[in-house]
């Protein structure tokens, strides 16, 4: 009995999810504010669990910044008028995360700055961005450049979180903030010192 020959079958490929670029942003948010609650509820007699999260919240952070920088607020020029102030609160969200790898996560210092930077974060993200910018870009920008601009995000995301140069040079970051931390403090003492004589 001849058998007779079957087509191969076919593997259905589930089509790739396409998200907005508001939505990618929007996400990432979320896993920033993730990390930054689990530092909240961390408590100062786990330094090391402490720093640690401390390190991927910066990691995190300053991709995000990035990501935005390089390609969404470009990108969404010609239909906000929020870009030149989203830069600048970009500056003053990245001191505030050196302030608080510098902290001791030991201190009561480290709970300030981190209170700090939980305040300037939703500020930015979700009064500037969530609420203003966004709404925004969606009226003006157009589903399909959304989508587009959402996919390029998503790319450049992922190759930053796999690539080893990227992850080298935030590591490098933060251990010269570090290092820097005690110059400073040192400094500042010595300034102060001057001032009381
Ligand atoms: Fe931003
Ligand atoms: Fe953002």
């Amino acid at each position: 009995m001849r058998v007779k020959p079957q087509a191969p079958t076919r593997v259905r490929r589930a089509p790739a999810e396409h998200k907005t670029a508001t939505r990618v942003l929007t996400e990432h948010h979320e896993v920033i504010r993730g990390l930054l609650g689990k530092l909240k509820e961390t408590p100062p007699s786990e330094p090391h669990r402490r720093r640690a999260l401390t390190d991927e919240l910066f990691d995190e952070l300053r991709m995000h910044e990035l990501i935005e920088e390089e390609i969404f607020y470009p990108a969404m020029r010609d239909v906000t008028t929020g870009i030149a102030a989203a830069w600048s609160e970009h500056r003053h969200l990245s001191d505030q995360l050196a302030a608080l790898v510098r902290a001791d996560p030991r201190s009561e210092r480290f709970d300030r700055e981190l209170g700090v930077l939980h305040d300037v974060l939703e500020s930015h993200a979700r009064l500037d961005e969530e609420q203003e910018m966004f709404p925004e870009v969606e009226r003006f920008a157009g589903e399909e450049r959304l989508v587009e601009v959402g996919d390029r995000l998503r790319a450049r995301l992922e190759s930053l979180r796999s690539s080893r140069r990227a992850r080298a040079i935030l590591r490098l970051q933060r251990t010269l903030l570090r290092r820097t931390a005690g110059l400073t403090t040192g400094r500042r003492a010595g300034r102060a010192r001057r001032r009381a004589r």
